[in-house]
């Protein structure tokens, strides 16, 4: 599970086209666009850039993004019938293989104005990332991880999900450890510098419980209140984490 330097150099590459093509997409996004549009732009970019969609094909997923709006959490199927409209929120997850490592990250965006609840969710989901990533130290556990993220959201009165979980990443896009955002203080793997982690909170508004659309991939909440999703790759680091993967190509648009 430990990366030598070199290889947290080229995971460090594939993480910043991720995090460019997530601004790329957000800079496009806004009411009447629709996802299949968002996925196309990302396709293009990733392949200028002298990558792969790291998605594309794995276990026959049939795109380059996931785009999962409103109560859908993830794995949702961009398509040329899911229009954007003023108010919904978006989460976008990318992933790429560039130089023989996987980059994966996800950011949800707010399209046009959205309600004042809603924007409070996305604000406790990136709090909980950043929590989380504070805690990727080496000699803590996952579990001290895991817990960090999910005390946040409960003290919030939103809930975890629990049926999808952060991991390791490298030369194959999911790798151990699993990283659950829910736990107990002092359980399970121990991190080491280098262990390199995609932390990537699911907290929904309402209650925590999912279930699969019809299409055999979108993963929605049951009561159909919004879930926010935010994914950043990190290195273990000795007093605190290297953060690969940036919000900041987004933020500055
Ligand atoms: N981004 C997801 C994750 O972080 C993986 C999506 S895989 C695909 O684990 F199957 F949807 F392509
Ligand atoms: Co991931």
């Amino acid at each position: 599970m430990v990366k030598t330097d070199h290889e947290v150099a080229l995971l460090r590459q594939s993480a910043l086209l991720v995090s460019k093509t997530l601004a790329e997409v957000g800079a496009l996004i806004r009411p009447g666009v629709t996802t299949l549009e968002l996925d196309v732009r990302a396709e293009e970019f990733i392949r200028d850039n002298g990558g792969k969609p790291g998605f594309k094909g794995y276990k026959g997923y049939p795109n380059t993004l996931c785009t999962s709006v409103n109560s859908q959490i993830v794995h949702g199927i961009p398509s040329k019938t899911a229009v954007l409209k003023e108010g919904d929120i978006v989460s976008v997850d990318c992933g790429v293989l560039l130089n023989g490592y996987y980059g994966d990250s996800a950011y949800t965006f707010e399209v046009g104005e959205v309600e004042e609840s809603t924007r409070k969710l996305l604000q406790v989901t990136r709090e909980c990332l950043f929590l989380g990533i504070k805690a990727a130290i080496a000699r803590n556990r996952i579990g001290d991880l895991a817990f960090a993220i999910q005390q946040h959201a409960e003290n919030n009165h939103y809930s975890v999900v629990r049926e999808l979980v952060g991991h390791g990443i490298g030369t194959h896009m999911h790798e151990r450890p699993e990283v659950p955002n829910y736990g107990r203080r002092g359980a399970g793997v121990r991190l080491q510098k280098n262990m390199v982690l995609c932390i990537e909170p699911m907290i929904n508004k309402g209650k925590r419980e999912v279930v699969e659309e019809r299409d055999g991939w979108t993963i929605r909440t049951r009561d159909q209140q919004p879930s926010a999703h935010f994914e950043l790759t990190v290195a273990v680091g000795e007093h605190q984490a290297d953060v690969l993967s940036t919000f900041s190509f987004i933020e500055e648009n």
